[in-house]
């Protein structure tokens, strides 16, 4: 009697181990560049400034980049994150869950919120909450748009949602696109998004 209890204790144990340390697995959802958009009080058009990491480096910053790389959205099965991989609104949105990925890298947020690229979290854990992002296609037909707009959740389901802002910061002589949850200072009526636009079949890029 008290082994098959033991047994089973040790049974349940395992199981939990198992759970708390499953993978989750990732799937390449779009291909596309990354492009910050800003608006002012000033315009009402807004500018656009394509997006990519520094240099060569290890954990390269995100920048402006005058020859803008090809990223790839995936859209990951994380149970420590809890969304989705993608998910349709009756108003005809597509929002895909999941990470921005270059050369094998993730776009990630560091500590004060700048995007860098770094090495993509393998485990199912606290680290993806730097690399999530949600994706909004405008999708009446749930296939992705040409265009949508991006940003980092910053929390998991289980969390209470908090919204994050787009901004720009500066490390030493460089603008480094970064998310952050404080309002950024309101200059001139700016706002900042990310935008990601669809790898073009044919034509020119609007940025
Ligand atoms: C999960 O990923 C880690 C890191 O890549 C690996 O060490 C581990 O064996 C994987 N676990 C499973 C259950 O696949
Ligand atoms: C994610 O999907 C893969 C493939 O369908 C599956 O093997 C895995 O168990 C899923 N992981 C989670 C955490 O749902
Ligand atoms: C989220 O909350 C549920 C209910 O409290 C819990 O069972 C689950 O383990 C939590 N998930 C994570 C990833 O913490
Ligand atoms: C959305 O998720 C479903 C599975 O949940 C998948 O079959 C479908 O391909 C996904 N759509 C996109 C655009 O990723």
């Amino acid at each position: 009697m008290l082994s098959t209890l033991v047994t089973i204790a040790c049974v349940l144990a395992s199981a939990n181990v198992r759970a708390a340390s499953s993978n989750f697995t990732c799937t390449d959802v779009a291909s596309g560049h990354l492009v910050l958009g800003t608006t002012s009080d000033s315009s009402d058009a807004e500018r656009l400034k394509a997006l990519g990491p520094l240099d060569q480096t290890d954990n390269a910053y995100i920048s402006y980049d005058s020859s803008p790389p090809l990223f790839t959205l995936e859209s990951c099965n994380s149970t420590y994150m809890g969304f989705p991989p993608n998910m349709t609104w009756q108003e005809g949105y597509l929002v895909v869950y999941g990470r921005w990925k270059l050369n094998g890298k993730c776009v990630t947020a560091g500590s004060d919120g700048a995007l860098a690229l770094k090495t993509c979290a393998t485990a199912d854990g606290k680290a993806l909450v730097t690399q999530f992002f949600d994706t909004t296609f405008d999708a009446p037909t749930g296939v992705v748009s040409a265009k949508a707009e991006t940003q980092l959740i910053g929390y998991t389901t289980n969390d209470t949602s908090l919204a994050m802002y787009t901004t720009v910061t500066r490390h030493r002589t460089t603008d480094v696109v970064s998310q952050t949850e404080t309002p950024p200072f309101n200059d001139g009526g700016s706002e900042r998004r990310i935008l990601f636009y669809l790898e073009p079949t044919s034509g020119k890029l609007p940025f």
